[in-house]
């Protein structure tokens, strides 16, 4: 057997050779099995796959940042990748990897029942929706779609690193992130007060 599902974790995969090839580990979704809000993105870079961890190099940084300032922080949601195994030179996952690696994304949506679910960049929009998307002008809309017969709500987003290379995402970036804390009803007040519990 070379596919194995232990409750959010996948421990073992080899159902896309080229990933197998290129990965050094499985980078599961991190982050509370209850918390209303679901980060997906595209999947692991460099530093995911060395650390194991999804967002943890420059976009990572962005992603945490803008957390903060809409009142929330990285423990209080669950970030994830639409595939878990690091693509050879950073490449976009294929279809059929996306495909491959869909059985475990809808199975973290359906244990954690997330309020909201946000998208981040084209990437997991697209495949999430399954159509085409322009996230720049799409990014901040909610939209819903089914998993495994549930509906579940959708905001779009930039990808974090779209901040990094035209500052003017920063602003759409945020947005979406707020819109999605909004939804989720979460208004930031227990992460704001346990970090003035720090001062
Ligand atoms: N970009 C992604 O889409 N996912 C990560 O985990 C890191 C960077």
């Amino acid at each position: 057997m070379d596919e194995e599902l232990d409750g959010l974790e996948v421990t073992a995969c080899e159902r896309c050779p080229k990933l197998v090839d290129s990965r050094s580990q499985i980078v599961n979704g991190t982050g509370p099995e209850d918390a209303d809000i679901l980060f997906v993105g595209e999947g692991p870079g460099a530093n995911e796959d060395e650390q194991g961890e999804p967002f943890v190099g420059r976009s990572g940084s962005v992603l945490d940042d803008t957390l903060l300032v809409v009142g929330l922080e990285r423990g209080d949601v669950r970030i994830t990748n639409c595939v878990r195994c690091r693509p050879p030179e950073n490449r976009d996952p294929t279809k059929s990897e996306l495909e491959n690696c869909r059985g475990y994304l809808e199975a973290e949506i359906d244990r954690m029942e997330p309020d909201v679910i946000v998208t981040l960049g084209k990437v997991p929009s697209e495949h999430l929706l399954g159509r085409s998307v322009s996230v720049t002008s799409a990014a901040g809309t909610v939209e819903e779609i089914r998993v495994n017969g549930t509906s579940r709500r959708v905001v779009l987003s930039v990808h974090p690193a779209a901040t990094l290379y035209d500052r003017s995402q920063e602003d759409t970036f945020r947005e979406a992130l707020e819109t999605a804390a909004d939804l989720a009803g979460v208004d930031g007040s227990s992460s704001n007060q346990r970090r003035l519990d720090t001062f």
